[in-house]
């Protein structure tokens, strides 16, 4: 087959669905209602328990069934037992899930133990502060210092870890500690479930319209069949909207019960106990190393908070670990503390941006210890393949990209030593970190339709949380049909759609990029051989593979003006259309496959007042083939500023007296804002992963948030020669 000349993909499009976002047109959950067809809708709001562990010893909901426009108050006392099956698909994780209103047990602060439904949200919202809860109390246990841990723990050896590190001319032994983080994505939480019969059909914020019809059938003991998900935006998530969460079992409940349609958002202050976040870590790291900076051994002890109802292990933690750096002698143990908390959830670039803290700070602390540069360190400890799974590399061009990054950024000016570079009362620094984040892929389907108007219509159920899936798919649909982008539609977001893996872990391009891919391939190889079997054609003959489609019109390859459009073919054949299935299986991987990035920050510390600015940033990632330049800056630069915040702000707060969390808020959990972002620049290296999947793409969405943050505190210590090994760095630990 001759290569379909493409005009779309590596083109910097803006979002094909930006209008309707910028003018209010397009519908997140909570959006939904009449003017969607779903008439009627009444509101339920939460009541939350204001003690952080016990029992519920009554419900007084009297005061608040008195109010008008009350339907209902549902809690443990009222609600229907629910089989609550078990679910094996979707997130599972080791234990059972929160089920709502089933007992009168209180796990967390913050669950809920009763909803109002109300036909207008003001009733419901007035009425909620009316519902009367009485407890009997126990101390909760919210802090992972000090806690016992699960038994045993996940673990991971090769070499004789302990051995070599007793040997090794220069040791080094670090704890570093993360604090626990809330994704706080834009849009809140929200549900619309409506009842016809015994099926029940959902709007709902969400990463993977599967998992929530799935986890519905299954809470519900309902075919999936009976459940429809519909999920057309989403306004952020960064991982907490890949798993169904109990409100949206407590909206499908409350529309069942009262018999009408009901809308549920949850506030800014429930997203903090209603979804999950990423978990608090105290994380010790020891190197053994030469003088030379070789690293002979590293060993990793990590221990993470977890619910007391399930065990959440942070998927990828361990291998940067493993595969990052030489080491032939490793040993890692990765323990869970169960706490009196809700249960944790990946946040954007799970794992991997967390242990880049511990890791790329702790190389950071032997460079300066060995007095090497820190880029040289990294330099000095590059694999040749993947230590830990002995298989080569599909592409690994971290070297080009530390190199490239230090040229760029002017890395070679800065005195390495600490402390020395001052404009004013603020010293200057700059540190150096590493990026890594693996190649997911999964199985995945698309249905590709040809119009005889020579338009085309592309689905799949996956999602666009922020990166743009809309407007990539519709790139690679576009290149792939031989069509111009607006005569392209990509549609997603609803289970009667072919199905599709969670929208997370940066597999969507790679994933519905290969079968958009494939389905378009194949039907414009359909309209193809239609053309050459078809004797009234100009192509009549011809060999499909001489055969392109540029701007809707096949012609030959080496004979342009023999040819017709799309739109003569069909109607001269009397079709209203040609449609195709694309499918992708992952091959087993035959290589390891990682994203890798480069990250360089300059930061400026006030020395009298502690305060930290970033003054720029610049990475170089080797992220595969590019398919969407602008939205990929886009994903860089939101990464970079969610690294500032990790670094620098991010910081759930809970009061250990009762479990509540004190910064439940936009107002005091920090996030950045403009004045906290400066110039940032990402670089991606030319070229594609041919290994990783058939569109040469490697993930982009996280690898840009991994390795910012030890970044921005390796030059904090530069600029001041303190080592802060807890993130965030907040002023106090700098004066
Ligand atoms: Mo991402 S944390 O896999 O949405």
């Amino acid at each position: 087959m001759s290569p379909q000349p493409q005009d779309a993909v590596g083109a910097p499009l803006s979002r094909v669905d930006g209008r309707l976002k910028v003018t209010g047109q397009a519908a997140y959950a909570a959006d939904h209602g009449t003017a969607h067809g779903i008439d009627g809708i009444v509101h339920a709001v939460v009541v939350t328990s204001s003690v952080g562990r016990g029992r519920i010893t009554a419900i007084d909901a009297s005061a608040a069934e008195a109010q008008s426009g009350v339907l209902k108050v549902l809690s443990h006392r009222n609600a229907p037992t629910l089989p609550y099956r078990p679910n094996p698909g979707s997130l599972n994780l080791p234990g059972e899930r929160l089920h709502v209103f089933q007992d009168d047990e209180v796990r967390f602060h913050g669950q809920p133990v009763a909803a109002v439904i109300a036909t207008t949200l003001e009733a419901a919202q007035h009425a909620a502060g009316l519902v009367r809860v009485d407890y009997d109390a126990e101390q909760p246990v919210t802090d992972l210092v000090g806690a016992p841990a699960n038994e045993p723990p996940a673990a991971y050896a090769r070499g004789d870890a302990e051995a070599a590190f007793n040997a090794a001319p220069v040791r080094l032994e670090m704890t570093y500690r993360l604090s626990r983080t809330h994704h706080n994505a834009m849009e809140l939480h929200a549900t619309v479930a409506r009842w016809s019969g015994a099926r029940v059909t959902v709007w709902e914020k969400t990463q993977w319209v599967q998992s929530t019809r799935d986890e519905l059938a299954a809470v519900f003991g309902i075919p999936a069949t009976d459940v429809r998900v519909i999920s057309p935006f989403v306004g952020g998530a960064f991982g907490n909207a890949a798993r169904c969460w109990p409100h949206t079992v407590i909206a499908a409940l409350a529309a069942r019960e009262v018999g009408r349609p009901v809308k549920l958002v949850l506030t800014r202050r429930q997203l903090y106990s209603g979804a999950g976040f990423r978990p608090a870590y105290e994380y010790k790291v020891r190197l053994g190393s030469d003088r030379e900076g070789r690293l002979a051994a590293m060993t990793h002890d990590l221990r993470a908070e977890t619910s007391r109802y399930e065990r959440f292990s942070e998927r990828g933690v361990l291998s940067p670990g493993q595969m990052l750096y030489t080491t032939p002698n490793v040993s890692q143990a990765y323990r869970t503390v169960p706490l009196d908390v809700n249960t944790p959830t990946p946040m954007r670039g799970p794992g991997y941006s967390t242990a880049a803290f511990p890791i790329e700070s702790a190389l950071d602390e032997l460079a300066h210890e060995l007095g090497i540069d820190p880029v040289q360190l990294r330099l000095r400890n590059e694999p040749e393949s993947d230590q830990a799974s002995g298989l080569p590399f599909s592409t690994r061009r971290l070297r080009e990209c530390l190199n490239t990054g230090a040229r760029e950024f002017g890395w070679n000016r800065r005195d390495p030593k600490p402390g020395r570079t001052r404009d004013g009362d603020w010293l200057l620094g700059t540190g150096v970190a590493t990026a890594v984040y693996d190649t997911l892929r999964a199985p995945a389907q698309a249905r590709a339709r040809l119009n005889a108007d020579g338009t085309a219509l592309v689905e799949s159920a996956t999602s666009d949380m922020g990166p743009g899936t809309y407007t990539s798919m519709t790139q690679i649909a576009a290149d792939a049909l031989g069509l111009p982008v607006r005569q392209v539609t990509f549609r997603l977001g609803d289970t009667i759609m072919p199905p599709a893996p969670v929208h997370g872990g940066s597999l969507t391009m790679a994933s519905i990029g290969s079968t958009v891919q494939d389905g378009c391939d194949k039907l414009r190889l359909q309209a193809i051989q239609l053309a050459v079997d078809d004797e009234k054609s100009p192509l009549h003959g011809a060999a499909p593979e001489d055969v392109v489609v540029r701007d809707g019109r096949l012609h030959l390859k080496d004979d342009s003006g023999r040819g017709e459009t799309y739109r003569q073919l069909l109607t001269r054949n009397n079709r209203t259309h040609l449609e195709a299935d694309g499918a992708y299986t992952p091959a087993r991987p035959q290589a390891s496959m990682y994203a890798y990035g480069a990250v360089f920050a300059e930061v400026a510390v006030d020395r009298r007042l502690g305060l930290v600015r970033v003054r720029r940033m610049l990475a170089v990632y080797d992220a595969g083939r590019i398919i969407s330049p602008k939205l990929a800056d886009s994903q860089a630069i939101g990464g970079m500023v969610g690294g500032i915040s990790a670094a620098l702000l991010e910081h759930t707060l809970t009061d250990p007296r009762d479990g509540r969390i004190a910064n439940a808020n936009l107002a005091d959990y920090l996030v950045p804002v403009n004045a906290d972002v400066p110039q940032l620049k990402a670089i991606y290296l030319d070229g594609r992963d041919e290994v990783a999947d058939p569109i040469g793409v490697k993930g982009l969405g996280e690898v840009v948030l991994v390795g910012v943050a030890p970044a921005i505190a390796n030059a904090v210590f530069h600029a001041t020669g303190r080592r802060v090994r807890e993130l965030p760095i907040t002023i106090d630990a700098l004066l």
